[in-house]
């Protein structure tokens, strides 16, 4: 059918405004990097009394480079890397935060070691639209505060949920927890007593302690005076994390009868020889033991070694580096180089990673990690005091999103 003068300017109109639309559509289509470039601004505790746990963050950045190279999606990857001192400075964490995003130009953020710093940032990056990748914040509620926020760490309630529940259903009757007095302490007493008292175990008494605290005897003294089948515990690592486990053997806590139920940040794998016999029997859950038995782990532990010193230990802070690293890669690959913020954060939605620890995916509803939680058991293996694994929880998710929290 032969097609009238009306019927061309009509398709003609049509065709315009396609093509019109097509180049609009081309302009606001997130484009790949135009600078060849995928700039991450990375935070981290590097100061104070937390330095060496900035260390291991930075050790595990730099070992994944090193594994895996400089470019993700055939963009050159740089770090640009500040020190927040801990967790007393969320002001000074989010400065930091804001000045990699204007003057660096960093595309994702890799932080964030304490809960007060990762909420301090949380609506800059909504307002900037810069994804973040939480490196070890652990308190549940930080991924709701921004929806840029993706965490690759573990939160608390997903370690004390798993440890109540087996602790219950392995003989423990009664627990008294001892717990950091700040958000991820509160969550980690909150899961640990939900799990515990409903596989059967009874709470008998509880303690919350300043954050960086280095005096745990009168604690310890009133959890043993409670006379409980197992002190529950959890603080921030490093330094203080030595200092409760100092304590616990001057009493000798673990040798009188009372079970020591730790998350496994109390526990860390490089402070574990600092406390040798100490360490028998405690009983801990966390998603990474520098022991694990996977072909990833053995070439991460290997290449730690490597560039920090034979007798250098990664713990799971390195490995949560590493990952940050690794998701942001697998993202922005999958995102074919696209480095805008919705690329990116759809990206990692739903992202499977396999890691030192596992594997590791993203829960695309909650941006949460999901991962699998392992129960050690502290003893000898190989001459060396370790965590060792006596179970393992499957793809644990945080629990705080998965059911009504508790009545207080
Ligand atoms: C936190 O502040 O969320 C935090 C810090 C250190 C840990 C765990 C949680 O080991």
């Amino acid at each position: 059918m032969e097609k009238t003068g009306k019927q061309i300017g009509a398709f003609r109109t049509f065709a315009m405004a396609l093509g019109l639309a097509a180049s609009v559509a081309a302009l606001s289509a997130p484009a790949r990097a135009a600078d060849g470039k995928l700039t991450i601004g990375v935070v981290l505790p590097l100061s104070g009394l937390y330095a060496n746990e900035g260390a291991q963050y930075e050790n595990g950045i730099k070992v994944y480079q090193a594994l895996h190279g400089t470019k993700a999606a055939g963009l050159d990857v740089e770090t640009v890397t500040r020190d927040d001192q801990g967790p007393a400075s969320g002001d000074l964490s989010r400065r930091l935060t804001q000045e990699l995003i204007v003057r660096n130009k960093a595309d994702v953020i890799l932080g964030y070691s304490f809960t007060p710093n990762a909420m301090s940032a949380a609506t800059l990056l909504t307002e900037a639209k810069k994804p973040a990748v939480i490196i070890n914040a652990a308190t549940s509620i930080i991924t709701e505060k921004s929806p840029y926020f993706v965490r690759v760490s573990f939160t608390t309630g997903q370690l004390a949920a798993t440890l109540g529940d087996w602790a219950a259903k392995n003989g423990v009757k009664t627990a008294y927890t001892i717990v950091s007095d700040y958000a991820p302490g509160i969550d980690a007493e909150t899961w640990f007593k939900e799990a515990f008292t409903k596989a059967g175990g009874t709470i008998v008494g509880g303690a919350r302690t300043p954050v960086s605290e280095m005096e745990y005897a009168p604690y310890l003294q009133r959890a043993q005076e409670a006379k409980p089948d197992a002190i529950f515990s959890f603080d921030p690592g490093g330094d203080v994390a030595v200092a409760f486990m100092k304590e616990a053997k001057k009493r000798g806590i673990m040798q009188s009868g009372i079970k020591m139920l730790v998350t496994g940040d109390v526990v860390e794998d490089n402070s574990v020889p600092l406390f040798g016999d100490a360490i028998e029997g405690v009983i801990s859950v966390h998603h990474y033991q520098v022991g694990l038995d996977n072909d990833e782990n053995k070439a991460f532990v290997k290449k730690y070694k490597e560039m920090f010193g034979a007798d250098a230990i990664p713990n799971f802070r390195a490995v949560q580096g590493y990952d940050g690293m690794s998701l942001i890669y697998h993202a922005v690959e999958k995102a074919k180089g696209k480095t805008d913020a919705d690329s990116i954060m759809e990206a990692m939605k739903g992202l499977t990673i396999q890691s030192p620890r596992g594997h590791v995916t993203i829960d695309p509803r909650t941006r949460d990690v999901v991962d699998d939680m392992y129960v050690r058991r502290g003893g000898q293996k190989d001459g060396l005091w370790q965590n060792i694994q006596i179970a393992t929880y499957p793809d644990v998710k945080d629990p705080a999103k998965e059911q009504p929290a508790p009545a207080k």
